[in-house]
This record gives structure tokens, sequence and C-alpha cells, in this order.
């Protein structure tokens, strides 16, 4: 009737981030064929597909040089909204291998000591003009564009830029997904404004936790001068506006994915295969700040100090390969495997071996089915910007009511402190008795804790986070 009030006109959305959620690889024949990615970013906005529309721009995972190849690329992409963003391979490299893995993700998870490589730091510049080359072409006046991660973040500063070229508004958010460190720590890197300059041209800047947030406004005093005030950063005339937006899953999916008979008959097997013995669960990018070394120390500790375990426990602890090419990575995997070696070693009889290690990328069904039957899931992170397996864990447990173990280093830590045993990932002792904690505790107070992570898991889904950042970005222009 004419008493509505006009709605606001939709606003488009264009999401932006170093890796799609399809990854493209070349097969023998000569063919390319797409799997999807793995990784939090992708999980988080995988679920907000859902609820909202968005056209997905990122790098494909591989450079090909022919025009013929990227377009079969381009074509296969389409179906899922995303469109690739083709770079040289050695600029690639350099910019993801080098300077957004080797140096800021390191100093993002609060790490010194890291080497600067002037010729890395070219390379990410280089890739944040590509990609906003790119989204300058492709928005229009009003869209929103929601840029993702680290890899990205000059590219707020770039767009702003080139869309004042194109005299066009730009409302732009940027969300990160890994922890801020204090400025103290920032500041070891020589380039830290560039990169907090490059961020604060955004229009609102979302992080995981406040403390986060906190660290993020505090160097933007510190390092550019910036005025901080509530949730406001006041910077060259600019008023930035951050907060903290809670990510999670989508729990329908492992609980639709649970039903499948196929999923089924896998849990069935695998209760049989384990009937007298507890299982510990963990699933881990293979990479040095989800603390597997200390994760496996614990475990060894666990069955020293409390030897009747010996024979009646099993961590299976599924390491999805990550970032091969990165020597730190590369290393980490030797360590690994021949800290599991030694430990199997100690502790196996010809019919158990206490740790099932599977170095590989597990089907989603099998992933599921792992969770479901898990009397614990044991995630021992030394820093983690949320980790969303604590979520997808408690999405899988609804009928065992197992036990989160979780490192109070993980993002996941601040909002789920009620309902899981927490533990400083260092203290193996303290681990070792959280474990034994944990596979003691009774039916009444894990049901009861279970509440509690379910409901927050429930309440707060990747299509809430989703949701709430666009409404929040969407009452912006600038
Ligand atoms: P990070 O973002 O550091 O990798 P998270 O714990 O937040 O850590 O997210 C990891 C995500 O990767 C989870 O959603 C998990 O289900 C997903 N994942 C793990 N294994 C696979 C796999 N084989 N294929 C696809 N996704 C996977
Ligand atoms: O959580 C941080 C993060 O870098 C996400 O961006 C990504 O989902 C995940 O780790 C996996 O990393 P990569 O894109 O290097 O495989």
């Amino acid at each position: 009737t004419s008493k509505e009030m006009p709605s606001e006109p939709k606003r488009n959305l264009i999401v932006v981030s170093n890796r799609l959620p399809l990854s493209v690889k070349r097969s023998e024949d000569g063919s390319y064929h797409s799997s999807m990615s793995s990784g939090g970013l992708v999980t988080s906005l995988s679920g907000l597909t859902k609820t909202t529309e968005f056209r997905w721009f990122g790098w494909p995972g591989m450079s090909p040089k022919e025009a013929e190849e990227q377009e079969e690329i381009r074509r296969s992409l389409a179906s899922h909204n995303a469109i690739p963003v083709f770079l040289d391979e050695e600029l690639a490299h350099k910019h993801y291998n080098g300077f957004s893995n080797q140096i800021l993700w390191p100093i993002l998870h609060y790490q010194s000591g890291v080497t600067y490589d002037e010729e890395m730091w070219e390379a990410y510049k280089k890739v944040n003009e590509i990609f906003a080359d790119y989204i300058a072409d492709a928005a229009q006046e009003e869209d929103l564009i929601w840029v993702h991660d680290y890899h990205l973040m000059l590219l707020p500063k770039l767009l702003r830029e080139r869309m004042a070229k194109k005299k066009r508004q730009a409302c732009i958010g940027f969300s990160l997904h890994t922890p801020f460190p204090p400025s103290e720590t920032l500041k070891v890197l020589p380039v830290a404004k560039d990169i907090l300059e490059g961020t604060l041209s955004s229009t609102l800047v979302g992080f995981h936790t406040d403390d986060y947030r906190k660290n993020f406004a505090e160097s933007c005093e510190y390092l550019l001068n910036a005025r901080s005030q509530d949730s406001a950063i006041l910077y060259k005339d600019r008023l930035v506006k951050t907060g903290r937006f809670t990510v999670g899953i989508d729990p329908d999916k492992f609980n639709e994915t649970l039903k499948q008979d196929e999923v089924q008959t896998r849990i069935k097997d695998l209760n049989e295969r384990y009937k007298d013995i507890k299982v510990i669960v963990g699933v881990d990018r293979l990479d040095y700040i989800k603390g597997l070394t200390q994760k496996l120390h614990g475990f060894e500790q666990f069955l020293t100090d409390y030897p009747k375990w010996q024979g009646k426990v099993v961590l299976i602890q599924v390491a999805v390969p990550s970032r091969e090419d990165v020597k730190e990575y590369q290393d980490l995997e030797t360590a690994i495997s021949c800290q599991v070696g030694k430990i199997n070693g100690k502790f196996s009889k010809p019919e158990y071996s206490p740790i099932i290690y599977l170095h590989r990328s597990i089907p989603f069904t099998e992933l599921t089915a792992l969770y479901s039957i898990a009397d614990m899931c044991l995630l021992t992170s030394s820093r983690d910007g949320m980790n969303l397996v604590a979520f997808e864990y408690v999405a899988c447990q609804e009928q065992r009511n197992g036990v989160l173990a979780l490192s109070e280093f993980a993002g996941a830590s601040v909002f789920m402190a009620d309902g899981t045993v927490q533990f400083h990932p260092a203290n193996i002792k303290e681990m070792a008795q959280c474990i034994h904690k944990g596979l003691t505790m009774s039916k009444e107070e894990r049901k009861e804790r279970y509440d509690k992570l379910k409901k927050f898991v429930h309440t707060n889904t990747s299509a809430k986070w989703g949701q709430s950042f666009v409404t929040e970005l969407s009452k912006r222009h600038v």
C-alpha cells in the first residue's frame, strides 16, 4: 500500500579473499578439476551462501598462462559465483608463501624473530594492486565490498584510491581471520604502518575477539597517531568503525550429514572397532600455531602419568597438509611424523597403537563420522584466530556429549569457557591432567557442559556472523 515505507534498494555484495571456496588443479590428462578448499575462512563464508548471494573473487590456486586455460578455469568456477583473480606463478609464490605466510602470519600470531624480506613485500604490494584493479573494474557505485584476511591488508586503501579516480564511493568491509598482536609485536615488521594504513581505509573492520580488536586500535594509536574511542578510530579525517563479529559454522550441515546412511554405517563400524577404547580426535591444518608438537607431548605425558589408560585410549589425529612450499611447514611435518613414531614405538602392542596419524585431507562424511564417535576433541593451539573445529565437534556430539579440551590460546576459548576443559598448551602436565579429567567426567557433568556449548554453536552460526557484518556495513556509505 502507499503507506508502506520504501525499502532500501538492495546492495550487491562482493566478497574478496586470497583463497576461493574451490581450489583448481590440473589432472594428468590436462583437464582441470576443482576441490573444496579447507580452512576456517572457506567454512565460515560457505555457511553464508545459504542466506546471502554474493560474487566471490580470489586466487584459484594455480597460474595458467594461456588465455584459453584461464577461460576454462573461469567457466568451471562460474557456477559457484566464484571469479578467479589470475596471478603470475612467481608473484603468487612470493605473495602467498613468502610475505603472507612466512612473515605476516607468524607476526599476527604474536611471534617475533621474523626475517623481513623486501622482495616479498614488493610482491605482496603488487598482488594487492592486482586485486584492487579487478575489484575496481567489477564494483558498481552502491556495492558492498567485503575483503578477507591478512593476504589483502593493503587492498582497502588501494581500492579506495582507484574508486576515487572513477568518482565512485566505496563501502569496504575488512574481516581478519587471525589474531591481531599488540603493537610491540607488530612493530617488528618494518612495514607495519603500511599494513595498518591499508586496512584503516576500510569502512568497517571486524575481528574474532575483543582482544584482537583492542590490539588493532592500540597499534593504530601508537604507530599511526590515530585516535581511537569506543569502537571507532579517527585517522586522517576518516572515522573507521571496528567491531567484534563472532564467526561460526553451519551446524545444520553436520546434522544433515550425520543422518546419511553411509555416515551412519561408518559410525556403527567405528563404534564397534573402538567399543572398549576411548577415542580422542584432533583435526588441524598441519600448522605450528595448532600446537601439534605440544599435543603429542601432552598425550605422551598422559599415558605416562596415568598408565592404566595404556591400551585403552587412542588419539586419532587428522593433520591436513597446508602451505607445503614453506620451509617451516615442511620441517614441522618431518618433526611430527618422527614424534608420532617415537610415541607409538614406546606404547604400542601388537594389537594396539596409541596414535593414529592421518596426514591427508579426508572427505567431509568421514570427518563428520570421526567427530561423532570421539569421546573427546583435543585442540592445543598456541595461538588461533577462532578455531572452528571446536564448533564442528560440538555440532556432531548431540548423542555422546563428548568433552571439548581446548587451549586457552584459541579464540574460541573466550566464548566457550563454561563448557570446555581448558589448559595452557605449553603446560604439558596440566594438559595430561585435563585429558584424564575429560575421560573420567560423569555423564551429568558432560551433559551440563555440552548444553552450554551447543547453545553457543547453534546461536553463533556462520550465516549470523555474515549477516551481522553485512548489515553493519550496509548502514554506511563510505
Ligand atoms: P584454520 O582456519 O586455521 O584452518 P579452523 O579450525 O578455524 O582453522 O578451520 C579449519 C576448517 O577446515 C574446519 O572447518 C574444518 O572442517 C575444515 N577442514 C578440515 N579438514 C578438511 C578437509 N579434509 N576438507 C575440507 N575442509 C576441511
Ligand atoms: O584462519 C586463517 C587462514 O589463513 C584462513 O584464511 C584460511 O581459511 C586458513 O587459514 C587456511 O589457510 P590457507 O588459505 O593458507 O590454506
